[in-house]
């Protein structure tokens, strides 16, 4: 695999695309996000790549370092080259998520990524600039864009004291210093959000007037929106019926915010939690209905099904569907060329086995998770 854009089509058969992160984030930027999801298991791959190709929209296919350590990196490159040829109409771009200093070289060196993301937000301002600044140096060198991140990206609590939530949030003079220094390509903006199912425990919602004031400081600049999640209430009932022991009061980013979000500058909206969220009511309710199962399969491909749901309904509200045709077109050559890694490994390839589950469920169209 390498790195940047390769693509096209084949006689008739088209060849997945994969572009470079910087190129999607900038034909978006403005006018739509991109879905950036964290996957690392089979059905997620299968998932997130038929929920894609449903919406036809392009997406950002994400690894943290966490992930790499858990499926081990070459599983993780093996799985999304099996995606790519699986499903040829998909036009992704590959990134790092969460990386420290160490995590970032390794992804950088291994050519299987075109963005990495240094996470430094944890130091102070001016080790945040030194680590980030090092690591844009190196990606740079191969061609490889840098996402960075400055404020904390932390849970509150109606109890927090204002003051406390305002230090958390990025500083948008700071934010405008921070990208000039360090020269990193896409920035990662705390603004009130956190990852997991508890972001908000009250009334709080997204600081969407600190995010209005970064883009008036950085025009044209792209943000990233991290704990993208929705983490809609009846997955968290559905869970708790199952079993399940999340609190009601979980909860996350309403879809009326995240589109004014788009508005103001923010291209990129990260995905984890929604997914594992759908992971657990699938699993919980399958073997509590069926106590005597212990095929993985069948609730495998239910999540398959399920997760290509949200993947679409997401780029859906996200405004990326139906964008990939644009960009395919923009990228191929008068020739209609194709790279030749990947006319190698299409030709190479068996088809994928015939599923007729998935004919029936994965292949009509999605419908909302809601
Ligand atoms: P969620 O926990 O809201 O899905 O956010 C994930 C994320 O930001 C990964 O970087």
């Amino acid at each position: 695999m390498t790195k940047g854009a390769q693509s096209g089509t084949h006689g008739e058969k088209q060849i997945a695309m994969r572009i470079a992160t910087l190129e999607l984030l900038h034909a978006a930027r403005g006018r739509y996000a991109l879905g950036a999801f964290n996957v690392c298991n089979l059905e997620q791959f299968h998932g997130l790549f038929r929920g894609a190709a449903a919406a036809r929209a392009p997406i950002i296919v994400q690894f943290t370092r966490v992930m790499r350590d858990y499926a081990h990196p070459l599983m993780l490159d093996q799985l999304l080259r099996g995606a790519e040829i699986i499903y040829p109409e998909v036009t992704f771009a590959v990134h790092h998520d969460h990386g420290d200093e160490a995590s970032c070289a390794e992804a950088i060196a291994s050519g299987h990524y075109s963005s990495v993301m240094i996470d430094a937000s944890h130091l102070s301002f001016e080790q945040n600039i030194a680590v980030t600044r090092r690591v844009v140096v190196r990606a740079h060198q191969q061609g490889i864009a840098v996402e960075a991140e400055l404020g904390q990206l932390k849970g509150v609590e109606d109890e927090t004291p204002v003051e406390t939530e305002v230090a958390l949030l990025t500083e948008p003079a700071q934010a405008e210093e921070f990208v000039g220094r360090t020269g990193c390509d896409s920035l990662a903006v705390a603004i009130g959000t956190s990852h997991g199912a508890y972001k908000f425990s009250g009334n709080q919602r997204l600081h969407l007037e600190v995010l209005a004031e970064i883009q008036r400081r950085l025009a044209g600049f792209p943000l990233v929106l991290h704990g993208g999640s929705a983490v809609p209430p009846n997955e968290v009932e559905r869970i708790r019926r199952a079993g399940g022991g999340i609190a009601p009061s979980a909860s996350g980013v309403s879809e009326a915010e995240l589109s004014q979000a788009i508005a103001l500058g923010v291209a990129k909206v990260n995905v984890a939690t929604d997914g594992r969220l759908i992971w657990t009511r699938v699993h919980r309710e399958f073997f509590r209905d069926r106590p005597g199962e212990f095929d993985f399969m069948q609730p495998g491909r239910t999540y398959i099904n399920e997760f290509a749901k949200l993947v679409a309904h997401k780029c859906e509200l996200l405004g990326a569907a139906g964008r990939t045709p644009a960009l395919t077109t923009a990228k191929l050559s008068p020739s209609g060329g194709v790279n030749n890694e990947a006319r190698t490994a299409l030709s190479a390839s068996p088809q994928p086995p015939h599923d007729k589950h998935a004919d029936k469920t994965l292949r009509t169209p999605l419908e909302s998770t809601r």
